[in-house]
Formats: C-alpha cells, sequence, structure tokens
C-alpha cells in the first residue's frame, strides 16, 4: 500500500511538533515546516520514516509558493494541518503584536489553506486541519487571538460548505 503524505506547518514546537512525531510513528512520510531551520532539522533527526523540510513564514508573501514547492517535492500530500500560530496576553494591546497575530493566524493560515483547498478540489481528495481554539467562541483578554481564531473556525466552515457544493 502506497504510503500516506502529511504536511505541518508549523511544526518547531507545541501541537504540531508532536503531531509530527505521532504522524511518522504511524508511518506518513512527513513535510515540515516553521521559520526554525536548526529545530526543522533537529526533529528530521528523531523521525523515523522519510522527512522533508521546508523553512517557511506563513505570513511573508513567498509562503504560498513555498508550499506549492513542498508538495511538489514531496510528490503529493493526502493530509495537511495548519498548526502555526502567535497569539499575545500583553493588556496594553501593542499594535506590532496585535499585527503579528493578524498576520500570522489570519492572512498566514488563509494562504496556507488557500494552497491546501486548491490542490485537494484538484484531486478530489484530501484532509486539512486547522487549529482554532476555545478562545474562537467570544471575544477575551486577548482580542485579536480571540477574533483570529473565530476566522479560522469560520473560514473552515466556509471551505467545508464550497467543498459539499461541487461534489
Ligand atoms: N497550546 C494550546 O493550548 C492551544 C490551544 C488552542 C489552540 N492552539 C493553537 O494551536 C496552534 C499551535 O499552538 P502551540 O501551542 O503548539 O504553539 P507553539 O508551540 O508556539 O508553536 C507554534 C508553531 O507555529 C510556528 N509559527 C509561528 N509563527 C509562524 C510563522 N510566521 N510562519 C511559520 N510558522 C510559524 C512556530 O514555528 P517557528 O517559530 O519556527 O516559525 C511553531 O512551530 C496555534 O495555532 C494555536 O493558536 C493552541
Amino acid at each position: 500500500m502506497e504510503k500516506k503524505r502529511a504536511i505541518i506547518i508549523g511544526a518547531t514546537s507545541g501541537i504540531g511538533f508532536e503531531l509530527a512525531k505521532i504522524l511518522s510513528f504511524d508511518g506518513y512520510i512527513i513535510g515540515i515546516t516553521g521559520r526554525r531551520l536548526s529545530l526543522l532539522e533537529d526533529l528530521k533527526k528523531e523521525l523515523k520514516s522519510q522527512v522533508f523540510i521546508k523553512k517557511m513564514d506563513v505570513s511573508h508573501a513567498e509562503s504560498r509558493g513555498d508550499l506549492k514547492d513542498l508538495i511538489e517535492e514531496m510528490e503529493g500530500v493526502d493530509l495537511v494541518i495548519i498548526s502555526a500560530g502567535t497569539g499575545s496576553l500583553d493588556p496594553s494591546l501593542p499594535w506590532d503584536k496585535e499585527k503579528e497575530t493578524i498576520e500570522i493566524n489570519v492572512l498566514g493560515f488563509t494562504a496556507m489553506a488557500n494552497v491546501a483547498y486548491h490542490y485537494f478540489n484538484k484531486k478530489s481528495s484530501g484532509h486539512l486541519v486547522g487549529i482554532s481554539s476555545i478562545a474562537s467562541i467570544r471575544g477575551g483578554e486577548a482580542p485579536a487571538y480571540n477574533a483570529s481564531k473565530a476566522f479560522v473556525a469560520n473560514y473552515l466552515q466556509g471551505l467545508r460548505y464550497l467543498l459539499s457544493k461541487n461534489k
């Protein structure tokens, strides 16, 4: 049976890091991304299955091309997990942190989801996973973070709706 292929966007720490280990253990060919190349290289050494690395910043304009390149290098993908995300709990709401949260969690997320959506839609199969949060339900102490996670949840509902209409 052909091996399944998964890309984890934001695999240098936290949830993405652990998912990479689990999927590799399950035999997946893995693509891992993040901004910190040395951590990607360390993770590659730890994983037992075949691993592809792509250093990328989801908030940069070239990230869409980076993801397309990674899919091509891996000769396809069955599962894309967008784990990259950030947030700030500083109650003084510094603009650079608010902006960064929106750039990564909204713009970066959408850039990645858009590439995966078109890729999976074209081949009529595949799974896209985004990680929202309980914080998406209402505004709270991290306004930009909560709002960004509401965007993620709502956007994924939209993709599901469009795919169900295309069937
Ligand atoms: N942990 C929780 O309790 C929790 C709860 C609900 C939802 N979530 C969501 O789950 C996701 C993962 O959370 P986590 O706790 O695992 O966070 P984390 O440990 O901080 O990991 C975040 C990952 O995202 C990557 N990343 C951040 N900014 C990036 C950028 N601009 N471009 C590319 N990659 C970027 C980081 O890699 P580099 O720094 O190397 O780029 C890192 O691998 C996030 O979306 C978070 O909002 C987490």
